[in-house]
């Protein structure tokens, strides 16, 4: 059974957008039509990778790597392809449509997920009008200088003191308890044999899916004797707390927008540093930082990421276990350490948020970061710097790019007076990504016809006479793959009244879609109808030309038969353009038999040339 409904796997590949969702992962410079970037498939310092947005299509002009949006999500995630569906249509905003699951039990937990989704929406709701109706816990938020706005934008709310407030209410609504307990919003209590409610007297901030569902709850309670400060939703069937990142569903856009991410410790301090004017933030909240969670990030935040743990030991130690975890998924990673004993929070309020900014702009990176917190000393003990060395290559070790390994292996190592190379072997955490079989060489068509190509390919070409595309000969050209691709194109006219792009990449072969992005990295197709005309009448010029070549061959000695023949043939015309151009006082005879000497056989080349005298 489909996993998606019909049409709706095609309709979002034609609605997404491959260079935001490209672009996501690798860094992506226009050039042409098409974008530009380093290709992470393979290592790379060049940027071979080619995407398309026209065609919906990436390709690695290196390793051969390619396809269509979807692939790339599978390749680069290492997600199957009903997953990457599901991801392209998160980065897109495009909901999902019902999924038809195939067994009983996978449409029972379906089922159930969406309940329990729904049942949080609801406790979510239920906690805000709460809130309103709290005095102690808005003086509570105003004490710590939060504004209701800023309770609105991450639906806090507050548990009553009253246990059974929220039960009642789902229960009015058709929850059981069961379902409750399941969510993991009620508690049992074997002894009793009875159900408590889990979050009670608390201020509550809601744990957000990355697309805005409610999955699960912290709270944090009002009395500073409470030895348990925050509280938070078990492990359940919608809330998995190693997968996820507080408040990513609130700001999951500033990040993109930033494309960099603040990493810090707690729920408050993302709200504090938020309400300050620092939105690009996230928690893990209270788990050490996963790869999983780095992967979420990923998503959003592209490479860049600025860890701002609390200034004390566990802070620190917090730290240095999330450094190599987001370097493994290969996060250009900085750390800032916040004065002594002060948490974003506090830095916030005391200092706001454009000082915090500053220091975020100030950040370090991983391995000064990192000899900085040991405070080594020119005469602390061999034994400490060893030491240092051992974690420091460690860390280094989870880098997954071997040059950018090396590079921070030298920094560290002047740091730590060490030979380098002892840093640099990969302590590979991660497996290093399969290197594919080197692609068989790509060449390109040759110019002339890559230039027609790109002038058919302008919007300007819907213009041109009809009378041009119905004389055109597919057989004129020397390259099979731009006569696959001009052919395809004038039929899309025909047929269409247009170009589609994306459905031309899924009826070319293989190669003509290589060539097709090769061509269309080269240039800006938007010309003008004129010099399309132009392009086109100059290109099918040279190809007749050639075409008749060898019949020219036989003539070529005899310039005055040669003009009779090209008379005769309604050629003279063209070829006195020609000539004019080769003949100016200026002409770059060398540039113009570079740009079509290969195009042409020797004896036009010598006729041209003589032509000039
Ligand atoms: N945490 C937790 N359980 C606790 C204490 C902390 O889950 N008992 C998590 C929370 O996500 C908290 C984070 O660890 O936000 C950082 O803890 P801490 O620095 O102690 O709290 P603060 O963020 O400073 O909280 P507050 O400012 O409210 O005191
Ligand atoms: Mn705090």
């Amino acid at each position: 059974m489909p996993m998606f409904p019909d049409g709706f796997v095609q309709d979002l590949k034609n609605r997404a957008d491959i260079v935001d969702v490209v672009g996501r992962f690798v860094q992506l410079k226009k050039q042409g039509s098409v974008y530009v970037g380093i290709c992470p498939f393979h290592q790379d310092h060049k940027p071979s990778m080619r995407v398309t947005p026209s065609m919906g299509i990436y390709k690695c002009f290196a390793c051969g790597a390619g396809g269509d949006v979807f692939k790339f999500v599978q390749e680069h995630e290492r997600v199957e392809f009903p997953e990457a569906v599901r991801m392209v249509a998160e980065f897109s905003g495009i909901p999902v449509p019902e999924a038809r699951p195939s067994t009983p039990e996978e449409s029972a937990r379906e089922r159930e997920r969406d309940r329990l989704l729904e049942m949080h929406r609801l406790a979510c709701d239920f906690f805000e009008r709460e809130l309103r109706k709290s005095e102690v816990a808005k003086e509570y938020l105003k004490k710590r200088g939060l504004t209701g706005q800023t309770a609105k934008d991450f639906s806090i709310g507050w548990a009553p003191e009253d246990g059974d407030a929220l039960p009642r209410r789902l229960r009015e609504a058709g929850y059981t308890d069961e379902e409750m307990l399941r969510g993991g919003l009620l508690k049992r209590n074997p002894e009793r044999n009875s159900v408590y409610c889990t979050f009670r007297a608390r201020v509550v901030f809601p744990f957000f899916s990355s697309n805005k569902s409610v999955i699960g709850f912290t709270g944090r309670t009002l009395d500073p004797e409470n030895p348990a400060k925050y509280l938070n939703t078990p492990e359940t069937p919608i809330y998995h707390k190693g997968n996820e990142l507080f408040a990513l569903g609130v700001t999951k856009e500033e990040i993109r927008k930033e494309q960099r991410a603040v990493v810090v410790e707690g729920n408050i301090d993302v709200v504090q540093l938020w309400q300050g004017g620092v939105r690009n933030v996230v928690a893990a909240s209270g788990t050490a930082f996963t790869p999983q969670q780095a992967r979420l990030l990923k998503r959003y935040a592209g490479k860049r990421v600025v860890l701002v743990f609390d200034g004390d030991a566990a802070g620190q130690k917090a730290a240095r276990k999330a450094i190599p975890v987001l370097l493994a998924e290969g996060f250009e990673v900085r750390v800032l350490t916040l004065p002594e004993g002060e948490d974003p929070d506090d830095f916030v309020r005391k200092r706001g948020g454009g000082a915090f900014l500053a220091q975020v702009e100030k950040a370090q990176d991983f391995v000064d970061y990192l000899v900085g917190a040991a405070r080594l000393t020119p005469d602390s003990s061999p034994e400490k710097r060893a030491e240092l060395a051992h974690a420091v290559k460690e860390i280094v070790g989870a880098i997954p790019d071997p040059i950018l390994r090396e590079s921070y292996a030298d920094k560290a190592g002047d740091a730590l007076r060490i030979d380098p190379r002892n840093l640099a072997e990969a302590a590979g955490r991660e497996p290093p990504r399969p290197m594919r079989p080197a692609a068989a060489g790509f060449a390109p068509p040759p110019a002339i016809e890559r230039d027609l190509a790109r002038a058919l390919l302008s919007p300007a070409a819907l213009e041109l006479d009809r009378t041009v595309a119905d004389s055109f000969d597919p057989a004129l050209l020397s390259d099979p793959r731009v006569a696959e691709i001009v052919d395809t194109l004038f039929e899309q006219i025909s047929r269409l009244g247009a170009v589609d792009l994306k459905e031309m990449a899924e009826l070319l072969s293989d190669e003509s879609r290589d060539a097709l992005t090769s061509i269309l990295c080269e240039g800006d197709a938007d010309r003008s109808e004129a010099a399309v005309t132009a392009t086109y009448l100059q290109t099918v010029l040279f190809l007749q030309l050639r075409r008749i070549d060898a019949r020219l061959k036989a003539i070529a000695g005899d310039p005055a038969r040669l003009e009779l023949w090209l008379e005769g043939n309604g050629q003279k015309r063209a070829l006195e353009n020609l000539r004019r151009e080769a003949g100016r006082p200026d002409a770059d005879l060398v540039g113009l038999l570079a740009r079509y000497g290969e195009e042409l056989e020797a004896p036009v080349r010598e006729f041209i040339v003589k032509s000039k005298k």
